[in-house]
This record gives C-alpha cells, structure tokens and sequence, in this order.
C-alpha cells in the first residue's frame, strides 16, 4: 500500500481501515471490539473497553506500566496488537481484586507504602502477580531481576520490594506454607 502523503490522507486513510473483531476473556468475561490491525493491546483495554488502570509510560517497551498477564504471563500490552489477544485471556489490575476483598499485592503496597504517585504501581502489581504464581518463597535478588522491566519515577524499589515479600508471605500463609 502506498504511504499517505499528507496528514489529511493519512487521516483518510486511518478512516477506511478495515476493522477486526477481537473477542478476549478480560478479568474473566468475554469483552469483544473492532480494532483496526495496528491497534495495541494497551489501547484495546483502554479505549475500547474503558479499563483505564493499564497505564501508558513511554510506548516504547521501556516501562512497563502497561503490564498485564496474557494467559498467566506478564506482558508489555503497548508491544502486543489487540488482534494477537484475541481468543485469549487477558487479566488487568481491574482483575486482582475479588468480591470486594483485595489480592495480597494489592495489600502488600498498601501496607508497605509501595507506591507514590501511583503511575507505575499497575504494572509492577501485575509483573509480581504473574512473577510470584511460579515462585512462592523469592529471595530480593530474585525480586529484583522480576522487577527489572518496571521503572518507577518516584519511590525508589525498597518499599516496592517489601510489598512483594508481603504478598509472597501472605500468598504462602493462604495456602498453607510451601516453597518455590
Ligand atoms: Fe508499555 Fe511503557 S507503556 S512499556
Ligand atoms: Fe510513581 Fe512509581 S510510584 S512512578
């Protein structure tokens, strides 16, 4: 296809793009839109079905605020088109909490005060919900490289890395006791 070549014309053309129909499982129902094929994830969950919790940090795969788990694994959803979710599962941050009761994570940066502004706590949830469903007991280190994909502007990693060792203990302690 020839490039637009002009602003207009490439406005033209976003406009008569075909459509696809992208049918994903988010946070356990079937959630279906129209996307275009260049559409991302991130965009998919933000715009066409309102889930604003992912959040947009650079576009660039740099920072992992977008994170989310695709079939149980952490992804950068501004690196993944909508089209590539379709039939699949999508959890988002709006998916942790359960009948109004919150995931250990979620408690573990409210009670180790792992978060600041908040910008990059989504996607660092969602890279630890995903990191610890296969490692129960982590070392900090182990902690660490998990995290090593999500920037955080302001708080600095310590309280971050509490939070994570607070929803590993809590995780064993709901099951019982166990070691990665
Ligand atoms: Fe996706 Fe930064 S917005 S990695
Ligand atoms: Fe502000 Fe992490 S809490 S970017």
């Amino acid at each position: 296809m020839a490039l637009a070549e002009s602003p207009m014309e490439a406005e033209e053309e976003a406009r008569f793009a075909p459509l696809y129909k992208v049918t994903a499982k988010v946070n356990g129902t079937p959630r279906t839109a129209e996307v275009e094929a260049r559409t991302l994830l991130v965009h998919f969950l933000r715009e066409n079905l309102g889930l604003t919790g992912t959040h947009i940090g650079c576009d660039t795969t740099n920072c992992g605020a977008c994170a989310v788990l695709l079939d149980g694994k952490a992804v950068k959803s501004c690196t993944i088109l909508a089209v590539q979710a379709d039939g699949r599962d999508v959890m988002t941050v709006e998916g942790l909490e359960k009948d109004g009761k919150l995931h250990a994570i979620q408690e573990g940066f409210h009670e180790e005060h792992g978060l600041q502004c908040g910008f990059c706590t989504p996607g660092m949830m969602m890279t630890s919900v995903a990191f610890l469903s296969k490692h129960s007991n982590p070392t900090e280190g182990d902690i660490r490289h998990a995290i090593a994909g999500n920037l955080c502007r302001c708080t600095g990693y310590l309280n971050i890395i509490k939070s994570v060792q607070y929803a590993a203990r809590k995780m064993r302690e709901s099951k019982g006791g166990g070691s990665a």
